[in-house]
């Protein structure tokens, strides 16, 4: 390993990625079981060691172990001789665990402003009039100061959108009740899945993400996303809205030394699975973008072709691991991978694919002035690391030692808007009920019982618009200047 790249492995010679154009992103492809986890582990130690902080999702929950020295054995040695990796030391790293359950790490939470309409509407699952309305609703929170934090404040939104769906037509466009009555019920099964686990505060800081230890070592941030896959819209969802905040939220630097940060889409298809062409385009822009922020991209797939064509070709570094080609449309696959390699003189690009074994690869790494290296046959090296998970032990010791613990374990004890508005509303809505009762105290001696009730209920369904209106003063009140980002999420000023 050298301070200006990260060793890979080796061919003929030994094949690294260079730090000066990490930032140009990368892809990871290769069947089951071929070396993508350990490959992207042996990345990220490299990066680590290199002084990049990273961030991965960590699908299995068999990326941990990169904080453990690895237990040498046999195979490991050998590897090491092959590849010439000397001296071939066991070495634990610096990691940051986050869950967004708060279980298997420190929990990450995002307001829904910061989420914005468009991936809301995707986590949603909404069509194009719902996420018209949703984004209606963004609009209306925007131009009325109102602050939406957790679901709560989204809800409640809701429902004033629905109660003056009349007024907002005319002003915003049509708006009909079917439609919030859509988003609400979507948003219920949101819940269900345990979403609201991860709007509201204290909202994650971007910047936790790009810390280096003690001894300058980039620490390797790893979410736990063995359970956030079973709901995979959320799960792309977030990585997309951790992206866009990334890209919103760090200062240009063009072209940097090594990059500020390095990050791992693993399971990338589900970024992409029936995407609509608008969230595409500006996945392709946040990745075309982000790059002179200093943040590379790196894809993992089984399947090199389940990054888009506008994605693939901005993806200059590529590690391509053993595919299968039985049937026709796996041979397709194998042969659109191979051509986007330039070709090495000695050897079948096309042959080699299917043949590789396991913890080797295809690589090509973006050379001086960043033009693409001929394809190499590279032996991975073997990890430093422990390949496969930590034990609950490790893994409660490492939470338990980290200074994230106190920024983030517990939701931030202070008055959130929300509860702000709440108290008003019972301000307001106890006021109201003694102004009620003063009302039917002096016409009780003419009326009669039946009415009065039928005054009550209706009341009650009154009392709801007031606490709302009084949630939109106060949140004016309490809003800071807001501006819509490239994800229509909003950047704080
Ligand atoms: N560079 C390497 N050095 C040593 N062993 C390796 C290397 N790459 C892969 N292996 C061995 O192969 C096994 C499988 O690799 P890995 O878990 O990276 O596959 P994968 O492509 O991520 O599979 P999946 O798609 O199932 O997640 C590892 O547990 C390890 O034993
Ligand atoms: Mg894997």
């Amino acid at each position: 390993m050298t301070d200006h790249a990260v060793f890979l492995g080796k061919s003929n010679n030994p094949q690294f990625l260079d730090l000066k154009y990490a930032n140009r992103h990368g892809l990871i492809a290769g069947a089951t079981g071929t070396g993508k986890t350990v490959t992207l582990q042996i990345i990220a130690e490299g990066l680590s060691q290199a002084g990049v902080p990273v961030f991965v999702s960590d699908v299995k929950g068999d990326l941990t172990g990169i904080s453990q020295p690895v237990k040498i054995k046999d195979f490991l040695t050998k590897r090491a001789d092959v590849v010439g990796l000397d001296p071939y030391e066991p070495t634990g790293f610096p990691v940051c665990l986050w869950d967004l359950y708060g279980k298997q790490g420190h929990p990450i939470r995002a307001t829904v402003t910061e989420m914005g309409p468009l991936l809301l509407s995707r986590l949603l699952g909404l069509n194009d009039t719902q996420e018209g309305v949703l984004t209606l609703a963004f609009r209306l929170a925007d131009d009325e100061g109102l602050l939406l934090l957790d679901l709560k404040d989204l809800r409640a939104l809701l429902v004033e959108v629905a109660n003056r769906a009349k007024e907002l037509s005319a002003e915003y466009g049509h708006v009909s009740r079917a439609s919030v009555g859509a988003i609400q019920r979507r948003l219920l099964t949101l819940e269900e899945q345990g979403a609201d686990n991860f709007f509201g505060e204290p909202a994650l800081d971007l910047y936790d993400f790009l810390k280096t230890d003690e001894n300058g070592a980039g620490i390797i941030n790893i979410l736990a996303a063995d359970k956030l896959m079973q709901t995979p819209k959320l799960y792309a969802t977030f990585l997309l809205w951790l992206l866009s905040e990334l890209f919103e939220e760090l200062p240009e630097i063009g072209d940097p030394e090594k990059p500020k940060l390095v990050f791992f889409f693993d399971e990338a298809h589900l970024l992409f699975d029936e995407a609509p062409k608008a969230l595409l385009d500006k996945v392709e822009q946040v990745v075309r973008l982000i790059r002179s922020k200093g943040v590379g991209v790196f894809f993992v797939s089984q399947n090199p072709l389940d990054v888009p064509d506008s994605v693939s070709s901005q993806l200059g570094n590529r590690v391509q691991h053993a595919l299968r080609a039985f049937t026709p449309r796996e041979q397709r696959v194998v042969k659109a991978a191979a051509e986007t390699f330039r070709p090495n003189p000695d050897f079948k690009t096309l042959d080699v694919i299917t043949e590789l074994g396991i913890g080797e690869a295809l690589t090509s790494t973006l050379l001086k002035k960043g033009i693409p290296g001929i394809v190499q046959q590279t032996l991975i090296r073997p990890p430093a690391s422990r390949m496969g998970p930590i034990t609950k032990k490790e893994r409660t010791e490492i939470i338990n030692a980290s200074s994230m613990s106190d920024k983030y374990d517990e939701m931030r004890d202070r008055e959130s808007a929300y509860e702000i508005l709440q108290k008003r509303a019972e301000r307001i809505a106890r006021e109201e009920e003694k102004a009620r009762q003063r009302e039917e105290k002096s016409r009780s001696k003419k009326t009669n019982s039946r009415s009065s009730s039928r005054r009550t209920t209706r009341r009650r369904s009154n009392r709801q618009t007031v606490s709302e209106a009084a949630f939109k003063t106060a949140a004016r009140t309490l809003a800071r200047e807001l501006v819509r980002g490239v994800l229509g999420s909003l950047k704080r000023r």
